[in-house]
């Protein structure tokens, strides 16, 4: 049988890999701590979980509108004009299942034939696979650890030509935690409208932040014409499984995006935007205690992890995960990269976690081995797991740095 050709760049992701080796290990009864998993590890607030199971028992079984049911739209612009302070209606809000399929839509409804999408690199999979998939052109863009794996708008700028539709950001970041200054992002909304193209900003990690503010670019002026905030309640929710995220942007890009729902899945399960209309409406405290939480795994990973030899760890700003310089833990272990080391941690320590090819291919060899762990795990399992990687290194160290000079 033969498949479309655009099947051929059909990618998955590679930290699917790892976790299915997680769970054979742990089949065969390996104690594996993992720090792989982008999941928080808290439960659903129970009265969310409480206002779908009433949705059901109320026979809100049936389909709903495909851009989803107006109660959710409604609470979903108000909280979209609070937090990022411009004002949207709820015929600007979108629901959907997942911030997933909001990047795939998006993407689907800006791009033509003959586009160029960049999107960072390290970064969300995802971004890449779809773009390609789109037949358009791949342009990722580096996030320099000199500048706290901030955007650099020069390489933006000097990446953008009138082929450019789309600049996918993504502020708390994933996999390095960091949070896009506000400067940047008045130079990447100076270029976005100078070159007339779209933004895609996935917003998914925009409540977990530990201190500084998170900006949207979409409340920069005349940014919100050419905005698609992507958020979720997957993350800030703990709802990875009922599957909803949710969007605001431009009316007329709402209503493509709504076209493309009922073109492909209708809408969005009808329970579980009920549930999320309870957790826009009661969630604040939900967030402030496991933002509270996150912050202290945050502090702990970034203080234990430092102490490890060869391991270097700026302190994340957002997200729950850390982005760690393991160049010289590979010198003193005699491993070519980080791939390596991600199994040599996964198979001597006992400790999961991702590595650089995860989140994007590398832009040179001479590029850092890093890897990401993440926190969403209790503060002991991440104590047991960073105390496994010291003991694991130590006792392994080959105590030769021959590619330091590279740093
Ligand atoms: C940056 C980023 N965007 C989007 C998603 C997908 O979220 P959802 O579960 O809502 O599809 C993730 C999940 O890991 C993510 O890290």
């Amino acid at each position: 049988m033969k498949f479309s050709p655009r099947m051929k760049n059909l990618k998955s992701e590679k930290a699917f890999d790892v976790l299915e080796e997680v769970n054979s290990l742990r089949e065969e009864g390996k104690d594996v701590i993992s720090l792989a998993i982008g999941e928080p590890d808290f439960n659903t607030p129970e009265n969310v979980k409480r206002a779908g199971i009433k949705a059901i028992e109320a026979n809100k079984t049936g389909y709903s509108p495909s851009p989803g049911i107006t109660e959710l739209r409604e609470e979903a612009a108000k909280y979209f004009s609070a937090s990022r302070e411009v004002s949207f209606s709820a015929e600007n809000a979108i629901i959907a299942p997942g911030a997933k399929p909001l990047i795939f839509y998006g993407l689907l409804a800006m791009m033509g034939p003959d586009s160029e999408a960049a999107y960072p690199s390290p970064g969300f999979p995802v971004y890449e696979s779809i773009i390609e998939l789109f037949e358009g052109k791949p342009v990722p863009y580096s996030l320099p650890a000199e500048e706290g794996f901030d955007i650099d708008p020069d390489e933006i700028r000097s990446k953008t030509n009138e082929k450019t539709d789309v600049l996918i950001i993504n502020s708390p970041h994933n996999p390095t935690g960091s949070v896009i200054s506000k400067e940047s992002l008045v130079e990447l909304a100076e270029i976005a409208e100078e070159y007339d193209y779209w933004i895609i900003s996935d917003e998914v990690y925009f409540e977990l932040s530990y201190g500084g503010d998170v900006d949207s670019i979409a409340s920069l002026p005349g940014m919100k014409e050419r905005t698609l905030i992507i958020d979720s309640f997957s993350k800030t929710y703990a709802m990875t499984g009922w599957r909803i995220g949710f969007g605001a942007g431009p009316r007329q890009l709402i209503d493509k995006i709504g076209k493309l729902i009922t073109n492909s899945v209708s809408c969005t399960a009808t329970f579980t935007q009920h549930a999320a209309v309870e957790a826009l409406r009661s969630g604040g405290q939900f967030r402030q205690k496991m933002v509270d939480e996150l912050k202290e795994r945050r502090d702990l990973v970034y203080r234990e992890l430092n102490k490890v030899e060869g391991i270097e760890c700026q302190k994340p700003e957002g997200a729950f995960y850390a982005y760690a310089d393991v160049t010289e833990a590979c010198e003193l272990l005699g491993l070519e990269n980080a791939a390596e080391f991600q199994k040599f941690l996964l198979h001597e320590a006992g400790v999961a976690v991702l590595y650089r090819e995860c989140f994007g291919s590398r832009f040179s060899d001479e590029e850092e081995e890093y890897i990401r762990i993440s926190f969403a795990n209790s503060q002991e399992n991440i104590s047991r797991a960073i105390n496994r990687i010291r003991k694991k290194v130590a006792e392994n160290s080959k105590g030769i740095l021959s590619r330091s000079s590279r740093r």
